[in-house]
């Protein structure tokens, strides 16, 4: 309250869940008092779901999970499947016209298109098909982890998930985490790491909504493959 008092923010930008940040969610509860102190200093709170947004984490928004309504929700990514697309939902009183959003691919009819076909895949059966699976991913984890040390903690939700790689003494462990990244590769696997500075330990486990459950299977095969070559057994 002190700092607010002292440096009058006009806006808080939060990610619930930082995909390049390691996975790292944040608590529901500091959400909450977050957006009381934005009611009461009228600072606009703006969320970032460009990651987390349009059935990822189980629900159209994680912001929906969180019980919060935001001033402002800045969206992109998932919503064009692939094609450029991105924007932004905001109550009445902040005024955005059309050309306040300009870049190299706006109004772009195919990912407009792209974005309308996506919409209507996002159905109430397919959010929950999204947590199922994310279950199932999140049992097969916490599995391996009884039999490979480097195996850290499982975070994050729905199909937006990570695993911490850590050494022998339980530290995190970048490099470690960048052999299997490549190795993974090999196996024609893409896992991505988060890439923001210190958090390369995190495994990001982030499929397409629709995958299905011989994909995943096929993939965690290759990734315990991974870690046996690599020597990461507890024995
Ligand atoms: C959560 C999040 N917010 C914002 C951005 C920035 O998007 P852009 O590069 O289109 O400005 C990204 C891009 O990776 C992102 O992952």
């Amino acid at each position: 309250k002190d700092k607010i008092k002292k440096c009058k923010p006009s806006g808080i930008i939060l990610e619930l869940i930082q995909g390049n940040g390691g996975t790292h969610q944040l608590d529901f509860e500091f959400v909450k008092g977050v957006r009381k102190l934005c009611d009461i200093y009228n600072i606009t709170m703006i969320v970032d779901e460009i990651q987390t947004g349009f059935g990822r984490c189980g629900e159209l928004f994680l912001c929906d999970l969180y019980g919060l309504i935001p001033d402002v929700i800045v969206f992109g990514k998932a919503i064009g499947n692939g094609f450029p697309l991105f924007g932004t939902i905001s109550k009445p009183r902040y005024k955005f016209e059309v050309d306040d959003h300009s870049f190299t691919f706006t109004h772009f009819p195919v990912s407009m298109a792209a974005g309308l076909a996506y919409l209507r895949q996002v159905n109430k059966k397919l959010l929950n098909s999204v947590m199922k699976k994310a279950g199932y991913i999140v049992d097969r984890l916490t599995n391996l982890r009884n039999d490979y040390f480097c195996l850290g903690e499982i975070r994050g939700m729905g199909l937006f998930l990570g695993v911490d790689i850590i050494d022998k003494s339980g530290n995190p462990d970048i490099k470690l985490a960048e052999i299997i990244e490549k190795k993974m590769l090999k196996e024609k696997i893409i896992i991505g790491l988060s890439k923001c500075k210190g958090f390369g330990y995190n495994i990001k486990f982030k499929p397409m909504l629709n995958i299905t459950y011989s994909q995943i299977n096929y993939a965690l095969d290759k990734f315990e493959k991974v870690l046996t070559e690599l020597k990461c057994t507890r024995r």
